[in-house]
């Protein structure tokens, strides 16, 4: 993994010289090679589930394996795309050499993280499975809920709604995509929403059986301006590879 500054982050190189004397034909002048490293998107993407830790030996998850973010990491930096991945507590990782790997685990840390990185991405992948609750204040994690103490309860907070937040930062070109995870029946009705709600570009709509599964079945709802039709686009089964390949595709044309 690199561990030098992150290509989020990194800025154009900047030379102050006087123009070269050398005479350059006007043609020379205009060809830029196609894959110039400054020419590549730069991704971020999130995977895997949050941790909400409740005391020393507990927590509240989710069953997210993050193995289509990673997907998604290994196929963007394959096409040399600069790419980090920000990754919750799962034993998968990528084994791309080239991917920035971060890792959180639970929202808050995340949170932080898209503060840090989403400013200066070209397109953010929201793969997480982020809780949707966690305790009102940080757990004691030095100590441990007893049983003998009786019964209890556990007063969750709603966490703030993360995508939402970047989207209200987002800079003109910058694409941003959602994942809608539901059941079927209601799967495209609720990515719609969530697509508007969330000011989010690209939505990808898939049904719950996906969780954890080496599969999916999806359907990438875009549009590219606020106002404009939602096109949609339906996928069947595929593993995750596959799929990945096919939404880092529909992400290189809309870019
Ligand atoms: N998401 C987020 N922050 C949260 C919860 C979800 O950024 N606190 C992102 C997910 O990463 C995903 C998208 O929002 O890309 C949809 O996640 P989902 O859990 O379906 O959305 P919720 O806002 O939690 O909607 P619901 O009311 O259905 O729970």
């Amino acid at each position: 993994m690199k561990t030098d500054e992150p290509p989020c982050a990194q800025s154009p190189d900047i030379h102050h010289t006087s123009p070269p004397e050398v005479l350059i034909p006007p043609s020379a002048v205009l060809i830029r090679s196609p894959v110039t490293p400054n020419d590549r998107p730069k991704l971020l993407i999130t995977a895997g589930p949050t941790h909400e830790p409740i005391d020393a030996v507990r927590f509240l998850g989710n069953r997210s394996s993050g193995t289509l973010g990673i997907a998604l990491a290994q196929d963007a930096a394959a096409r040399g795309w600069p790419t980090t991945l920000l990754l919750g507590p799962t034993p998968a990782s990528p084994d791309h050499p080239d991917i920035r790997l971060l890792r959180f685990t639970t929202t808050a840390d995340l949170e932080s993280l898209l503060r840090d990185h989403a400013p200066a991405c070209d397109a953010l992948i929201m793969a997480a499975a982020v809780a949707d609750f966690r305790p009102p204040k940080p757990a004691d994690t030095r100590s441990k809920i007893n049983r003998g103490d009786g019964p209890m309860t556990l007063h969750l907070d709603p966490t703030p709604d993360l995508i939402s937040g970047a989207s209200k930062l987002k800079r003109p070109g910058q694409l941003f995509v959602g994942f809608a995870l539901e059941p079927r029946a209601s799967m495209l009705d609720a990515a719609r929403g969530k697509l508007e709600r969330k000011g989010l570009d690209l939505i990808v709509a898939n049904p719950l059986e996906t969780m954890d599964a080496p599969d999916i079945e999806a359907t990438i709802l875009s549009r590219r301006t606020p106002g404009a039709e939602i096109q949609s686009r339906s996928y069947p089964p595929m593993p995750k590879p596959a799929f990945a390949r096919e939404l880092i595709d529909t992400i290189a044309r809309l870019l």
